[in-house]
This record gives C-alpha cells, sequence and structure tokens, in this order.
C-alpha cells in the first residue's frame, strides 16, 4: 500500500479533480484505492454522491477516538466504482483545529489508522483542505509521496512558496524526507501569464517539477456534474491524457 497526499494551502488550483483523476486511472488498471477527504467542504465525498452530513461515520470519527481495523472499514463507502472506496469527510472536521487546540499527540492519526488498513488497498490517496491545520498536518504525516498541484499563473506561484516552506517545517519531524512533486495545473497556452508562471516554476523547481502540465480542460467541470471520474467521462480528452502521462511518471519515481 502506497499513501499520495494531494496538497496545496492555495484554493482552487486543483487538489481535488487531480485527487479523482488519479484514482479513476488507478482504478482502471486495476489497482484497489481509498479516497481519504479531508476537506471540512467535503467535495470530494460530493463528487461521489456521498452527502456525508447522513454518515454514522467519518474521518473525524478517527480523531475523537482510536479506532479499530472493524471500525475503520466500516465507515469506509463504496463509490460507482468498484475498485474506489472513500472515507468521507463531515462538515465536523472544521472543528477539529479548535477542540484539539494543542493537545499533543494528533499529528499521527491518520498514518495509524491507514496502518491498520493497509492490506485492503494498493493505494491511498489524500484530497486535503487549502488550510495548514491539523488535518493537512495529518494527510501530509502520513504520505509515501506528496502531489503539489499549482496553478499556472503568478498568485500560485506564491502560495507554492508557502508551501514548500511548510513540508520545510514539518521535516524536522518526520523520519523520512518527504517526497515531493509539484504538478501545473490549468495549463492555457494562449495567455502570457500561463507561460510566464510555467517558465518560473520550471526555473525554480526543475528537479521537484513534474515535466508536463495539465492544461485547461472544461471535461473536468463537466465530469464533476456527472459525478464520473475524468477518464470514464471523457476517455479520450487532452485533459485525461495529461493526468496519464502524470501517473506513468509518478509509478516511475524511486
Ligand atoms: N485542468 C482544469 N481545467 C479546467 N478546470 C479545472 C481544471 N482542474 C480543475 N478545474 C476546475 O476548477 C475548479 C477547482 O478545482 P478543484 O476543486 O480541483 O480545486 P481544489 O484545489 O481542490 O480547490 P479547494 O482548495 O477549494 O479544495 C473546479 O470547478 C474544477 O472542476
Ligand atoms: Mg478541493
Amino acid at each position: 500500500m502506497e499513501v499520495w497526499t494531494v496538497a496545496n494551502q492555495k484554493g482552487g488550483v486543483g487538489k481535488t479533480t487531480t485527487t479523482i483523476a488519479l484514482a479513476g486511472l488507478l482504478a482502471e488498471c486495476g489497482k484497489k484505492v481509498l479516497l481519504v477527504d479531508t476537506d471540512p467542504h467535503a467535495s470530494l465525498s460530493y463528487y461521489f454522491g456521498i452527502e456525508s452530513e447522513d454518515l454514522d461515520l467519518s474521518v473525524y470519527d478517527l480523531f475523537i477516538q482510536v479506532s479499530s481495523k472493524e471500525q475503520i472499514l466500516q465507515s469506509l463507502c463504496p463509490t460507482d466504482y468498484s475498485n474506489i472506496d472513500i472515507l468521507p469527510a463531515t462538515m465536523g472536521l472544521a472543528t477539529l483545529d479548535r477542540s484539539l487546540g494543542t493537545k499533543g499527540g494528533m499529528g499521527l492519526v491518520l498514518k495509524k489508522a491507514m496502518q491498520k488498513i493497509s492490506q485492503s488497498y494498493d493505494y491511498i490517496l489524500m484530497d486535503c483542505p487549502p488550510i495548514l491545520g491539523v488535518l493537512m498536518v495529518n494527510a501530509l504525516a502520513a504520505s509515501d509521496r506528496i502531489i503539489v498541484p499549482v496553478q499556472t499563473e503568478f498568485l500560485a506561484l506564491k502560495g507554492l512558496d508557502r508551501m514548500i516552506k511548510t513540508m520545510d517545517i514539518m521535516q524536522g519531524e518526520h523520519d523520512k524526507p518527504f517526497k515531493y512533486t509539484i504538478v501545473p495545473t490549468m495549463f492555457d497556452k494562449r495567455t502570457k501569464a500561463s507561460i510566464i508562471a510555467y517558465q518560473e516554476l520550471q526555473e525554480t523547481y526543475h528537479d521537484k517539477i513534474w515535466p508536463g502540465v495539465i492544461p485547461v480542460d472544461t471535461n473536468f467541470r463537466n465530469a464533476s456534474i456527472a459525478r464520473r471520474v475524468p477518464s470514464h467521462f471523457a476517455a479520450s480528452s487532452r485533459g485525461v491524457f495529461a493526468y496519464k502521462s502524470l501517473l506513468d511518471y509518478l509509478l516511475k519515481l524511486p
């Protein structure tokens, strides 16, 4: 089992889309995938038609009590895709930072929980909220690889700077070096802003960046309306093609 965490403190850069696109492609390759929604907005859960406020169990419960393997497995929801399950988020997650406060030892809750169910999945993909808090700290600490989507525009580059600093700070408490890959998203080759941002990314992070780009593609929004993974909704689209090439790259990394 391998855990990939999709994170960036900047909002709207394509984290949830990247999580879903990669999950769909991994599932098509016959891999068993668990999605973990750590965003109180629950966009990932909602994408798969899960009304998380109606659920008895969610990611939230892992933080409230130590859960057994059986309890964790019980809180997973199936999706329309036989190889994709999801551990949903609820709005209650938004209160965690306040309720846990400075309570120590809460940074490894997700890591320990995922270790208990590691036999059941090939890949666990975690979608993060765009805020640095206990949830993102947990998702980063649980990860074997961090995927950092960054929109190819000027303001997003500043956000990326902050995200890299966060990983540097967290690195101190982590036993092995974080492996991260920056993924340029929403690239529009017709705009100067996209091209300049892309060049700057390449120059600054050349060895940490995936050498491709995810293009702007309306199929992603339409796939979310249809609640289909992009590779099922528009298998031959430019966007899906780009995520396939990203996945090939990620799978070859050491
Ligand atoms: N490559 C793309 N081309 C066009 N639209 C995209 C692309 N990637 C994502 N989108 C759209 O942009 C919006 C934001 O994407 P997404 O929800 O994946 O970002 P996010 O980083 O998860 O946002 P948040 O920080 O709010 O959780 C969505 O409507 C999504 O459908
Ligand atoms: Mg999101």
